[in-house]
């Protein structure tokens, strides 16, 4: 069967078949011609680009046009995916007229599906305007990083009942204000599985088990280009960055060696046509290394 564009009813309709959703975040046109190419459902341009691509310490100081700028690439290289796009913060927590403007500028200048903003029931009504507004919202709740200092850290949320409670009333606060899906991360398997159990929108895990709907992962942690930290609920599938770092000492060697470029990386000069200019303009002043040898 042809394949086709992801819409959020397709993302929907896998819950209700319980078939695992597959999404990563990427960052620009190559990662994200390879997400679309190895068949993921959904691609999301997470503000983690502010600390695996911009070196920030933290996702707090993102901008509109940081974002903006990496959604335009993954568009580009993206076909199939659903695109959702991290709106920034400070970009919709002020005021709920801006949330909407900028939860619009994703969809008409970067082309994205849908927007992804974080927090729980305070921010059901933002999500009902922006929803409102025409436009497809994921929440995200248990660790919200732009909040991470208000929280103590990078921890696990959700571990008292009261706690778990509070999540489940959260998550039910955001599909009822109209999010069409929900990003659970690092909340303990049980209570991700029984939120997403009690809810009609599909959940997507990160460090949240095997329970949600399906699983999102940061690239560069899936791909070990990352080396500050890996978190634990991550997989490495690849061990990138130790090769990229090999690969350019090697290059580096090379050049200084005189070992690249070699004969087959040059371009030729018709005989004749060389002889006819040295003849006139008279030898190169002071010839490379690789001119003397074809002299
Ligand atoms: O910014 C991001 O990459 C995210 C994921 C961790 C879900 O929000």
């Amino acid at each position: 069967m042809a394949r086709k564009k992801v819409t959020i009813l397709a993302l929907q309709e896998k819950k209700a078949r319980g078939e695992p959703i597959t999404m990563v975040t990427a960052y620009d046109y190559p990662s994200a011609l390879a997400a679309d190419r190895a068949g993921l459902d959904a691609v999301l341009v997470g503000d983690s680009l502010g600390m695996v691509v911009l070196g920030y310490d933290s996702t707090v100081g993102v901008t509109m046009e940081e974002m903006l700028h990496h959604c335009k690439a993954v568009r580009r290289g993206t076909q199939f995916a659903y695109l959702i796009g991290d709106l920034p913060f400070l970009s919709y927590q002020a005021d709920r007229a801006e949330a909407v403007r900028n939860a619009g500028r994703f969809l008409k200048e970067a082309g994205m599906d849908a927007v992804k903003l974080e927090g729980g029931r305070e921010m059901a009504d933002t999500v009902q305007a922006i929803a409102a507004a025409g436009i497809s919202v994921v929440g995200h709740i248990g660790l919200t990083p732009q909040s991470a200092g208000k929280l103590g850290g990078y921890r696990v949320q959700g571990r008292t009942a009261a706690d778990a409670q509070r999540l489940l009333d959260d998550a039910r606060a955001l599909e009822a204000a109209g999010a069409a899906m929900l990003v659970l991360e690092m909340v303990p398997d049980r209570v991700a599985g029984r939120i997403s159990q009690q809810l009609r929108i599909p959940t997507i895990g990160i460090g949240a088990g095997r329970g949600c709907d399906g699983q999102v992962l940061v690239l560069h942690d899936l791909l070990g280009m990352f080396d500050r930290f890996t978190p634990r609920f991550v997989r490495r599938y690849a061990e990138l960055f130790p090769q990229m770092e090999r690969a350019l000492a090697e290059y580096c060697a090379d050049v200084t060696a005189g070992r690249f470029p070699a004969a087959e990386h040059a371009f030729p000069m018709d005989d004749a046509e060389w002889a006819a200019w040295v003849d006139e303009e008279g030898p190169h002043p002071s010839p490379s290394p690789a001119l003397r040898e074809r002299e």
